[in-house]
């Protein structure tokens, strides 16, 4: 019989701020599937969860599955597909198989990848996904700040797409949340300042969240020097129209 896979949402970087259920889940885990950019690259995942299994006196594998941050379909297609067929084999194999992702599975995951591979290709697999708590509402919660208010319109942009698009968005936007990829905020700061967010709007920008090295800085968007950028991948800027 196939075993169960469970996705697990990690949160942001503390492992204090993994749910009960996320840790009881890794516990009795036989197999996780750690997602990273590269070999060799530590999942940040995993050491969200390092401090469970660490507790753990029994045995268990840890597998790392590559997804390179690159944006030709070809490439990832194969890279999803790849992936997809290590974790069903482990499924298949009838053991209790967790995926570990940051933050909250439903929010820029590989995970979705995956899900959606293995509902065409392995139905049977059953699945259940634990909710995390989401990079954003931990840098709000560090930041000190309301994400919307009242009548607010929110949105959750990737950084590193098209700044066109982003431009109308933002018009349009009383808050803006740019996750992925820090080294293109100096660009969509300089076309904030160029399409009608005021000097004095709220600019919020942070570093690994909740983990080792966290850094957030708040200022006004006339104040913000483009030429200090967030360098870091798990970088996060939430800009609050005055
Ligand atoms: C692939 S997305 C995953 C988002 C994740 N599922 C979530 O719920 O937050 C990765 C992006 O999330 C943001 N991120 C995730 N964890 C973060 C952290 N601890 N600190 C800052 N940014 C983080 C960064 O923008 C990063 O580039």
């Amino acid at each position: 019989m196939s075993g169960k896979l469970f996705c697990v949402g990690c949160g942001p970087g503390d492992s204090e701020l993994l749910t009960l259920k996320a840790a009881n889940i890794i516990r009795t885990a036989d197999t996780i599937f750690c997602p990273t950019s590269r070999v060799g690259r530590d999942s940040m995942a995993l050491s969200i969860v390092k401090p469970i299994l660490n507790e753990r006196n029994d045995s268990y594998e840890i597998i790392n599955v590559i997804f390179p941050m690159v944006k030709d379909k070809t490439t990832l297609q194969k890279t999803w597909s790849d992936n997809t067929d290590q974790i069903a084999k482990k499924c298949k194999d009838g053991n209790n198989v967790v995926y570990i992702t940051v933050g909250d599975p439903s929010l820029y995951s590989t995970f979705t990848y995956i899900h959606r591979e293995l509902k065409e290709r392995y139905p049977s697999i059953e699945i259940e996904i634990i909710p995390g708590i989401a990079s954003m509402f931990a840098f709000a919660s560090q930041a000190k700040i309301s994400l919307a208010e009242g009548d607010d319109m929110l949105a959750i942009i990737p950084a590193c797409y098209d700044l066109n698009r982003i431009k109308s968005i933002a018009s349009s936007c009383d808050t803006l949340i740019f996750l992925k990829d820090g080294r293109y905020f100096n660009n969509v700061i300089e076309m904030l300042k160029q399409s009608g967010f005021s000097d004095d709007s709220l600019i919020a920008i942070a570093q690994d969240v909740s983990a080792e090295g966290e850094v957030v800085k708040i200022s006004k968007l006339n104040d913000v020097k483009t030429s200090e950028p967030a360098e870091k991948y798990f970088s996060i800027m939430v800009v609050k129209r005055d």
